[in-house]
C-alpha cells in the first residue's frame, strides 16, 4: 500500500517535472502546442486573443440550469455553437480559460467527446450536462468562446467562462445566460429537497408532494389557524398587501418537543402552497441557507423551511457564548437579506426554543409568528386514535377508548400513531390475517409502550412523551422526511 503510494507520487512529481521543463524550454509556455489551446487560440483569432476572459461562479445545482439555458441560448437563431468536450486527468483541479488561451501553467488538457453528467431536471426526468466543454460561438457579437466546468473533488463550484469578446460584451453574455437561467428555472414551483454533497456545496433533488390534508393534521383549531393564516393567508392578499404598502416577506417558528407534529404540519402546508417554490433544508444543509435563500428570491414566490435549527443553533453554542452559533446568525441574516415586498416565507422548526431564543432577541424581525406545538391534550389523543385507527378495524368500546386517553396523558401524537401500529400486531399475533382489533389489544400494546423499562424504545422511536429525547431526534428509517 506504502509503496503503491510512493509510486504514484513519483509518478505525480516526474509528470509535474515535465510539464514545468516543457513550460520552461517552450517559447510563449509548452502548452502552446496542447491541441486544445490551439483549438482555442485559432477560434479567437488575435484579436479575439486580446480580451479579458470575464468568469462567472455559480454553485454547485445551478448547474443543471445553466445547461437548460445554454440548450435555450444555442437554439437562438443567428448563433451557431460547437460544442467540444476537453478531459482533465483525475486530480487536477481544473482548468481555466486563461491557460487554454496561453498554454501557460497549463495541466495536461486534450480533446474528447463531451463528458456529460445526469442531473435531474424535474420529477422523474433528467438532462445531460456538459461536465467541462468547450463551446465555439459564432453570433453577431462575433466568434468567440465559453468553458464550461461543473464543481468537482477539488471545485465546489462550477462556473462558466467568457473569452474573445470585449468585457461588456461577454458580460452581457453572461447576464443573457442569467436571465434564461432564471426564466428556465428547473426548480421553479417544484418541492426540493436540499442535501449536503461530499464537496462541501449542496445537491438539490425533488420531492413529491405531501399527501397531507388538514383532517390529517390534528392541533387545537386556534393553533392551526394561525399557521395557515400567516402562511397561506398573504399568498391569498398578496396584491391588496402590496397595494398598501405592507411586507409579504414572513417567518414562522414552529416550536416544541419531538414528535409533535412540526414536520408534519409543513408537510401540510408544503402540500397546500402548489403555486410556490419550496425548498426544504436540514442538518448540514443548513449552512447553504445563503445560496438558498438567494435561488428563493429569484424564484419566488417561495418558502424555504429551515428544519430542526436548533441542531446548528446548538453546534456551536458553547464556543461563542453569545446565544447561537455562525450557522444560525448566517440564516437570520439570509432571512433578511431578501427584499421585504418579496413573497418569501422561512418556515423555522425546532424542539428547543430555549437555544434559538438569545439569537433571535439579537436578531430581531426575522420571525413574526412563533406557534408553540404541543403535546395533545385528551380531545386530541382522542383524534389522534380515530385518525390512525382509519384504516383499522378496530372494534373499540366507549370505555376502551376512554381508557386509552387517560392513559396517554403526557405523550406525543407520534406515540399514539405507534401505539396503533402495536395494537395491530398484538392482534396479528392472535389471528391473521386481521380480522378486528380490540379493547385487549390496545391494552396490551399500551402496557407495552408505557413500560418503564421500555424507555429507550421509546426514545428511539421519537414518541417518548415529556422525557429525555434525544436531541439529535434519531429517527429510525434515517430520513427526516418520509417518502
Ligand atoms: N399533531 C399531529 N397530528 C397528526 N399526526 C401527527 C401529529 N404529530 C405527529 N404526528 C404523526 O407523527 C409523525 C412524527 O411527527 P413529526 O415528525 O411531525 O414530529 P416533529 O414535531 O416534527 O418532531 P421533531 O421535533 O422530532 O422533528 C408524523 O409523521 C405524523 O404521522
Ligand atoms: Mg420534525
Amino acid at each position: 500500500m506504502a509503496g503503491e503510494q510512493a509510486g504514484a507520487d513519483g509518478a505525480e512529481f516526474a509528470a509535474g517535472l515535465r510539464r514545468l521543463l516543457e513550460w520552461l524550454h517552450v517559447p510563449g509556455g509548452g502548452g502552446a502546442r496542447n491541441e486544445v489551446v490551439q483549438l482555442v487560440r485559432t477560434a479567437l483569432g488575435p484579436a479575439g486573443l486580446e480580451e479579458s476572459v470575464v468568469a462567472r461562479e455559480l454553485p454547485e445545482f445551478e448547474h443543471v440550469n445553466l445547461q437548460t439555458a445554454l440548450d435555450a441560448w444555442t437554439a437562438e437563431s443567428g448563433r451557431r455553437v460547437e460544442v467540444r468536450g476537453v478531459v482533465l486527468p483525475p486530480h487536477f483541479g481544473g482548468v481555466d480559460l486563461q491557460q487554454l488561451m496561453t498554454g501557460e501553467g497549463l495541466p495536461p488538457v486534450r480533446l474528447s467527446a463531451p463528458a456529460v453528467v445526469d442531473l435531474p431536471d424535474g420529477p422523474g426526468s433528467t438532462l445531460a450536462c456538459l461536465r467541462l466543454a468547450l463551446l465555439l460561438v459564432t453570433d453577431d457579437a462575433g466568434s468567440y468562446v465559453l468553458l464550461v466546468q461543473g464543481a468537482g473533488e477539488h471545485r465546489p463550484t462550477m462556473s462558466v467562462e467568457v473569452a474573445g469578446l470585449p468585457v461588456q460584451q461577454a458580460q452581457a453574455v453572461l447576464a443573457e445566460l442569467d436571465r434564461l437561467r432564471r426564466e428556465l428555472n428547473v426548480y421553479r414551483g417544484r418541492l426540493v429537497e436540499v442535501t449536503p454533497t461530499q464537496m462541501g456545496g449542496v445537491a438539490l433533488s425533488f420531492l413529491d408532494p405531501p399527501d397531507v390534508r388538514r383532517d390529517d393534521v390534528v392541533l387545537p383549531g386556534a393553533v392551526l389557524t394561525r399557521v395557515e393564516r400567516h402562511a397561506l393567508g398573504v399568498a391569498e392578499h398578496r396584491a391588496g398587501l402590496r397595494a398598501a404598502g405592507q411586507h409579504l416577506k414572513r417567518g414562522l417558528l414552529l416550536y416544541g418537543p419531538p414528535g409533535t407534529g412540526k414536520t408534519h404540519t409543513v408537510r401540510y402546508l408544503l402540500g397546500r402552497m402548489e403555486e410556490y417554490t419550496r425548498l426544504l433544508l436540514t442538518g448540514r444543509s443548513l449552512g447553504a441557507v445563503g445560496s438558498i435563500a438567494d435561488l428563493a428570491r429569484e424564484l419566488q414566490p417561495a418558502v424555504v423551511v429551515l428544519e430542526d435549527v436548533d441542531l446548528v443553533a446548538a453546534e456551536r453554542f458553547s464556543h461563542h457564548g453569545h446565544g447561537g452559533g455562525p450557522v444560525l446568525f448566517d440564516l437570520l441574516d439570509a432571512m433578511d437579506g431578501a427584499a421585504p415586498d418579496a413573497d418569501l416565507l422561512f418556515v423555522l422548526t425546532t424542539n428547543r426554543a430555549d437555544l434559538l431564543e438569545p439569537a433571535l432577541a439579537a436578531r430581531p424581525g426575522r420571525i413574526d409568528v412563533a406557534v408553540e406545538v404541543d403535546l395533545p391534550d385528551a380531545a386530541a389523543r382522542r383524534r389522534l386514535l380515530d385518525l390512525y385507527g382509519r384504516a383499522v378495524p378496530l372494534r373499540l368500546t366507549e370505555d376502551d377508548v376512554a381508557a386509552a386517553v387517560e392513559r396517554t396523558e403526557g405523550v406525543t401524537a407520534s406515540f399514539l400513531k405507534e401505539l396503533l401500529r402495536r395494537a395491530v400486531l398484538e392482534a396479528l399475533h392472535d389471528a391473521d390475517p386481521l380480522t378486528e382489533v380490540g379493547g385487549e389489544h390496545l391494552r396490551r400494546a399500551l402496557d407495552d409502550l408505557l413500560d418503564s423499562t421500555q424507555h429507550i424504545t421509546r426514545t428511539l422511536l421519537g414518541v417518548g412523551g415529556g422525557e429525555i429525547v434525544d436531541d439529535a431526534g434519531i429517527e429510525l428509517d434515517g430520513s427526516y422526511w418520509p417518502r
